[in-house]
């Protein structure tokens, strides 16, 4: 599927074009975004002043109608090798523009999907101006009041074209004031419905996440996986020292969220807040290697040790579950981590936390399922616009 983006400069388009495609990589889809802004940097250097954006100038349209095509023709070449979803990040402001790219998209069969970002609160622009076109290499080097004069020129001569899409142009969705509202028009099928889910969810209030692992428990000292331990002695320290770290560190209203396993619960027993606790934010279910030793593993189930080794993302404990089957189960945690105002704090488990990381930092999952995460250490997440920023704040105990 094709996900043509469509709307006014600074409406975000890039913001939910990138979060679509990390959400859809990490759920499996081989996605990939093609930004026609980046083809034009490129082949004709970052700056260009306005007056190459008006439609009154023929070689400058010219020019951006070529890029726009390469940037297409890329996008559909996905599909001919591994891709299963292409996000076309682009004005796509005429209907010509889009009348041209879903034909050339349904002429290789591929549906096509416009998803239009409105904006109508200045507020906001102000912020997607300040924020990513003035940190962007468009404008690098150029006084920040000179390239806001020069962006709000540039917004103007797509407005003079403008037309928003209509009921007669297929499948949309058209997310208003960065999901305030979104409108859905002729959509089928069970990704575009998820889509939909995603985008009602999505808000620009930065809050930081922060994620750790439970305490050390009885089980962690016999090296056992799975089951349901309670702390050790040095895992009860450290629920108190994540209590006073939470008490220097957050200074507003947060959320706790816990798995429902008793050494999660147990390291967030101390803090201020009552803990919801989540199913879904249990540890990896080992299935018949429950309570096993990784060498008991090696030893008594050869086969499938060697098995989780070549292939960890995808390989499912007799009985139980893979790190795919792990990432599906947290889809409803994701979401509702977008949905939050306030900032949360989750306590958790190693390959739990190993899937949330791989969403958050943009990561290929199978990346991740080795990732070192230590006990009795906070990882801080704050999310920018265009990623995560990333720090570790390890506890003595
Ligand atoms: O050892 C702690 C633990 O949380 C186990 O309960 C779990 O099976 C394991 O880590 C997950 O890590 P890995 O996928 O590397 O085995």
């Amino acid at each position: 599927m094709l996900l043509m983006l469509v709307g006014l400069p600074a409406r975000g388009k890039t913001f939910i074009g990138r979060k679509l495609a990390r959400y859809l990589s990490w759920l499996g889809y081989r996605t990939r975004v093609f930004n026609v802004g980046s083809y034009r940097r490129e082949r004709l250097g970052s700056y260009q002043p306005h007056s190459f954006f008006s439609p009154d100038n023929l070689r400058g349209e010219e020019a951006r109608r070529r890029l726009a095509e390469l940037a297409l023709e890329d996008a559909l070449g996905w599909f001919s090798g591994v891709g299963d979803v292409a996000i076309y990040d682009a004005t796509n402001t005429t209907r010509e523009r889009r009348d041209f790219v879903r034909h050339r998209a349904e002429r290789e069969g591929i549906k096509v999907l416009c998803i239009e970002t409105i904006c109508d609160d200045e507020a906001i622009i102000e912020q997607n101006i300040r924020e990513t076109k003035l940190t962007s290499p468009d404008y690098l080097g150029i006084d920040p009041e000179q390239a806001v004069r020069d962006f709000r020129a540039r917004i103007d001569h797509y407005a003079r074209v403008y037309e928003p899409v209509g009921e007669d142009e297929g499948a949309y969705i058209k997310v208003v004031n960065v999901g305030r509202q979104v409108v859905t028009h002729r959509l089928q099928g069970y990704l575009p419905g998820r889509l939909v889910f995603f985008l009602m969810n999505l808000h620009i209030v930065p809050r930081p996440l922060w994620l750790t692992r439970h305490g050390e428990s009885l089980y962690n000292l016999e090296g056992r996986i799975g089951g349901d331990a309670e702390l050790s002695p040095r895992g009860e320290r450290y629920a108190q020292a994540l209590t006073g770290w939470m008490h220097d560190h957050a200074t507003g209203e947060y959320g706790v969220w816990t798995s429902t396993l008793r050494r999660a619960a147990q390291t967030a027993r101390h803090l201020p807040v009552p803990a919801v606790a989540w199913r879904a934010l249990d540890e990896i279910d080992a299935g018949v290697c429950d309570g096993m030793t990784y060498e008991q593993v090696r030893e008594e189930l050869p086969q499938e040790f060697e098995a989780r080794q070549r292939d960890k993302l995808r390989f499912r404990y007799p009985r139980g579950e893979s790190y795919e089957d792990v990432i599906q189960r947290l889809e409803p945690v994701i979401i509702e981590l977008e949905r939050q105002q306030n900032p949360v704090l989750v306590v958790t488990h190693r390959a739990v936390l190993r899937a949330l990381y791989a969403y958050f930092m943009d990561r290929p999952p199978e990346d991740c399922t080795r990732l070192d995460i230590p006990l009795h250490t906070v990882l801080e997440l704050t999310p920018r616009a265009y990623g995560c920023e990333e720090k570790l704040h390890p506890i003595a105990v």
